[in-house]
């Protein structure tokens, strides 16, 4: 677990039940940018830093100097990402807990002087505050009705709370959601929730509890086996790997996959026997045909545990190394 300078609000439980969630992307290759490069956030919600290729970081600065640590700020210290990794990209969260202006920069070389800021409810002030970083004028704020100048990156990933109007689901298909899943816990073998249904693009990020758990790619004929092993199609499936979790853990590592197109996925916990207790998840089974997720499940309680713990990793396969470094950054701040 990656220690981090300020340690003050976890929020660890998901009472993020009606909280937003905003993905921001770090990095990436040729990228010098966090993607959106602003959110616009209410107090409770979650800012989820997504660390792609190269070796960031998400440090608090403040608008009078914005690339300079602010002191007793967050910082999620430096995330190295190799160019190989495909999946499962380390994650810092940030809880958001006033709307108050929240600065942030890359504290890599010359990053933030090339404009690699961020910021939370900057109101009209961001792009006075990334001019600030790249030494141009910072002068006074723009005001809201000046034109947004080119580079400037609106926000497009806002990610609503669902509302039950017709016009708030019309909105909702530029946009990605990320659907957090709970893995065991204290006395829990199973996936909270089990079955979710996502679009493409959308991302699920397993969180894992207590205990010992993997969340692993099967399939819906043969539940407890890695699809690996199973699939005709050369499918080689996700695995997140065992993810050890010690009983007196406060904070817990997240995993993410990406939801790639709208077939069925079907995942199990290849620890011990809890595939056939049960601990089964799919994404977009089909509840209304044979293929459902309680058809799912009621197979894998019925199988032999077949290999588990065994895993063979073709050589082909990179995801020994995107787990290593999947292992989440959790960074809890209070925000000025
Ligand atoms: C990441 O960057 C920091 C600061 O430049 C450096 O100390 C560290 O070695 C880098 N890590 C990797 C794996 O490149
Ligand atoms: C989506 O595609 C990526 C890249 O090919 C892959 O690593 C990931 O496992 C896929 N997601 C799922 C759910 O299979
Ligand atoms: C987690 O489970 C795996 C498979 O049973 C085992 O090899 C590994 O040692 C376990 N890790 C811990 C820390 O208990
Ligand atoms: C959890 O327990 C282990 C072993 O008993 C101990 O070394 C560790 O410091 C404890 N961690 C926390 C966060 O209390
Ligand atoms: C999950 O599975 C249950 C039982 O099959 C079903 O009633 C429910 O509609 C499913 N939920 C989703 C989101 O698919």
């Amino acid at each position: 677990m990656r220690s981090f300078t300020n340690l003050a609000a976890l929020a660890l439980l998901p009472a993020a039940a009606y909280a937003a969630t905003f993905d921001v992307v770090v990095g990436g290759p040729g990228i010098l940018k966090y993607n959106p490069e602003f959110v616009t956030a209410a107090q409770g919600d979650v800012v989820r830093f997504i660390f792609k290729q190269k070796n960031h970081t998400a440090t608090q600065s403040t608008f009078a100097n914005p690339c300079q640590p602010a002191q007793g700020g967050f910082d999620s210290g430096f995330v190295p990402v190799a160019d190989s990794v495909v999946d499962g990209f380390p994650v810092a969260e940030l809880t958001v807990q006033n709307t108050d202006p929240t600065w942030v920069y890359c504290k890599q070389g010359n990053h933030c002087q090339q404009g690699m800021v961020f910021a939370v409810n900057p109101g009209d002030r961001f792009s006075a505050f990334q001019s600030a970083a790249t030494g141009g004028a910072a002068s006074t704020p723009p005001t809201s009705s000046s034109a947004a100048p080119s580079g400037f990156v609106t926000v497009t990933a806002t990610v609503t709370v669902p509302a039950p109007s017709a016009s708030a689901s019309s909105t909702s298909t530029s946009t990605t959601n990320d659907h957090r899943v709970i893995v065991g816990g204290p006395g829990r073998l199973f996936y909270e929730p089990a079955n979710i249904t996502a679009q493409v693009g959308d991302t699920v990020t397993f969180e894992f509890r207590q205990k010992n758990h993997t969340v692993t790619a099967s399939s819906f004929a043969q539940p407890c086996s890695p699809l690996s092993q199973t699939t005709t199609t050369g499918e080689v499936g996700f695995d997140s790997g065992f993810i050890p979790v010690a009983d007196n853990a406060t904070t817990f590592s997240t995993w993410t996959i990406r939801v790639n197109d709208t077939k069925p996925i079907w995942a199990y916990c290849r620890q011990g026997n809890h595939c056939t207790q049960g601990m089964v998840f799919s994404v977009n089974a089909v509840e209304s045909g044979p293929n459902n997720f309680a058809a799912f499940q009621a197979k894998a309680k019925g199988q032999t545990a077949a290999g588990n713990g065994a895993i063979s990793l073709g050589s082909n396969n990179v995801r020994g190394a995107g787990i290593a470094t999947a292992l989440v950054a959790l960074i809890a701040g209070v925000l000025l």
